[in-house]
């Protein structure tokens, strides 16, 4: 069942076209793959879908109802959260006040959020040793941990990351994809981007390929992964 349909979206900064009638969907539990070179649009997509951009044209519909007109809070509280690219965390406050911002739209429920808060500790331990160091602290590949933790804070139901993997040695890497794949086997249905296909299209069960704005190839991650084809892409052939 489709949880997220994105439908005919073209989305643009000025004179520049970004992203040029693109339509994938997303269905509940899965977790899918959006890749594609430098500049791909990738990131104009998660952010059109959290609200941050606006389309030009087409539609963004979760769970049945049409949230491209929403504010980027009422997207959050849909359930819809994104982890951004380059991990924008605060870095002069703490582990635990950079988690605790993730908790934003549930600010009412105290003992609920102490609950995600010890569940965010016990899923990254080593978040719980520093949870009173700042975060400019921390290590490049715990700093993506907590935005991960910071971006759970909010009880998604669709979670996006926006290239979790960048700059990161791949040891670290296969370590946040394992969270990520624990995550939706928790039930939380996963929108990942990527620029390097081969490690992310093995967590994934199907796959979007993005080239100059538009979706030039789709597939299971199996298949795409078989696909001689998806090199061209990054080579400019395609
Ligand atoms: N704030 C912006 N202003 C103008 N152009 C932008 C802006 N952000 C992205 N672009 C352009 O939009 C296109 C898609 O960018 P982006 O969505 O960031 O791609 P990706 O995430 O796949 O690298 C690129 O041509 C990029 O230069
Ligand atoms: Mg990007």
């Amino acid at each position: 069942m489709t949880l997220l349909a994105v439908t005919n979206l073209s989305v643009a900064y000025g004179a520049v076209r970004a992203v040029e009638d693109v339509t994938l969907t997303v269905g509940r539990g899965e977790i899918v793959l959006l890749l594609g070179p430098n500049g791909a649009g990738k990131s104009t997509i998660v952010r059109t879908i959290s609200g941050l951009n606006r389309p030009a044209a087409g539609s963004v519909t979760f769970d049945g109802a049409r949230i491209d007109r929403l504010a980027p809070h009422q997207i959050v509280a849909r359930g819809i959260a994104l982890v951004a690219e380059g991990k924008r965390l605060f870095p002069e406050l703490t582990v635990e006040e950079n988690l605790d911002l993730g908790a934003f739209v549930h600010r009412r429920d105290s003992a609920g959020i102490a609950q995600d808060r010890d569940l965010a500790y016990a899923r990254f331990p080593i978040l719980a040793e520093k949870r009173r160091d700042p975060a400019a602290t921390l290590s490049g590949g715990q700093q993506q941990m907590l935005a991960l933790a910071q971006a759970l804070m909010s009880r998604p139901r669709l979670l996006m990351l926006d290239e979790p993997s960048l700059g990161l040695a791949p040891l670290i890497v296969a370590g946040i994809f394992a969270i990520v794949r624990q995550v939706a086997a928790e039930g939380c249905t996963i929108l990942l981007v990527e620029q390097m296909a081969a490690q992310a299209l093995r967590i994934a069960d199907r796959g979007y390929v993005l080239s100059t704005g538009r979706v030039v190839m789709e597939g299971t991650g199996a298949a795409l992964r078989a696909d001689s084809a998806l090199g061209d892409v990054y080579f400019g052939s395609v």
